[in-house]
């Protein structure tokens, strides 16, 4: 075989981690649950670089220069295959990269697949969980569908805990701004860790609102899994805005975009909100309410797309050669 192509979707953490535990595993301080996203994809192809021990890395049709997200994801992989030569890595997305669409997660996800069947390495789970963490704290539940969850207390693993299918909601990411964030994920948690008054309550939070969104999960509460999910999602941009320098994802768009949400549910629509490392605004409703948001969001002049989505499926092998 000699060349793979995989697949991933991004994901959004419902309940999020914002802070490392530990720089070199690159392994998140908090647990995390996310959904993986259907509609939105990163395609990635890898091949050896036959002869020489250069990794080559193009994404979305540009060269890059800084490997530096990428080596110790490769540098893990190249210890269990026993390669000693490079590879060329050819990735896309079909959404903006760096606007906190978590194109890192799945662009990682799907390399770690596509790398994992190229050299017919039948890696287990643990271990492909630990080599896309080193790529984003983020990656391991891309590797995955529906609701997931990423475990780092007492013991480290990523597991669906419903699957897509089981509780079909509907998605709707409102982009506000598809620039290129300033500040990486990455350095800001650092900051925060090191800064934030707030960053040991936004620890200590954690095992609870995991706690409560596992249950408005398995029963199947939107209303409860959106309380926790809003709640936990202010507290991560107070931590972020607390920060010293301050770091602030949210701009006056996104503001605007949540006060229309706020609005809508006034109306008696049940549907909730996140915002991660970017101005986006992602919606979670029932499909049966999803035009009538739509249509109250479109013509808004903060809102310079609406994107909508299923719950997806986790990465997996799409073509081989
Ligand atoms: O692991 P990264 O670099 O993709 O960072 C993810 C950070 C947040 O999206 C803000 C939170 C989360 O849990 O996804």
């Amino acid at each position: 075989m000699s060349e793979v192509t995989a697949i991933a979707h991004p994901n959004f953490a419902l309940v999020k981690y914002w802070g490392k535990a530990d720089s070199v595993s690159n392994k998140p301080a908090m647990s995390s649950i996310s959904l993986t996203i259907d509609a939105l994809t990163s395609t990635t192809n890898i091949s050896k670089n036959q002869g020489s021990s250069e990794n080559i890395w193009i994404l979305n049709g540009e060269e890059q220069n800084d490997l530096a997200r990428i080596n110790p994801v490769l540098k893990y992989l190249n210890n269990i295959s026993r390669n000693n030569y490079g590879c060329i890595i050819k990735s896309g997305n079909n959404f903006p990269t760096s606007a906190g669409l978590a194109s890192s997660a799945s662009g990682i996800a799907s390399l770690v697949i596509a790398y994992n069947q190229l050299f017919r390495l039948d890696m287990s789970f643990d271990q492909l969980v630990e080599a896309s963490m080193l790529g984003s704290g983020s990656a391991p539940r891309s590797l995955l569908g529906g609701f997931v969850i990423l475990n780092v207390e007492n013991e480290l693993y990523s597991q669906t805990i419903l699957e897509p299918e089981d509780w079909p909601l509907s998605i709707i990411i409102c982009i506000t701004d598809d620039k290129e964030k300033i500040i990486s994920s990455r350095e800001g948690m650092e900051i925060s860790r090191k800064t934030s008054p707030f960053y040991q309550s936004w620890l200590d939070t954690n095992k609870g609102d995991i706690q409560i969104a596992k249950s408005a999960i398995a029963e199947q509460d939107i209303k409860k899994l959106g309380e926790v999910t809003e709640k936990n999602c202010y507290l991560m941009h107070q931590v972020m805005r607390t920060s010293s320098p301050q770091i602030n994802y949210m701009t006056e768009r996104t503001n605007n975009c949540i006060e229309e949400i706020k609005e809508i549910r006034k109306d008696g629509i049940e549907l909730f909100f996140t915002v991660d490392a970017g101005p986006q605004v992602k919606i979670v409703c029932k499909p049966e309410d999803k035009e009538l948001i739509k249509d109250r969001l479109i013509n808004k002049p903060y809102v310079t797309k609406l994107v909508e989505a299923n719950i997806g499926n986790g990465a997996r092998v799409i073509d081989e050669g």
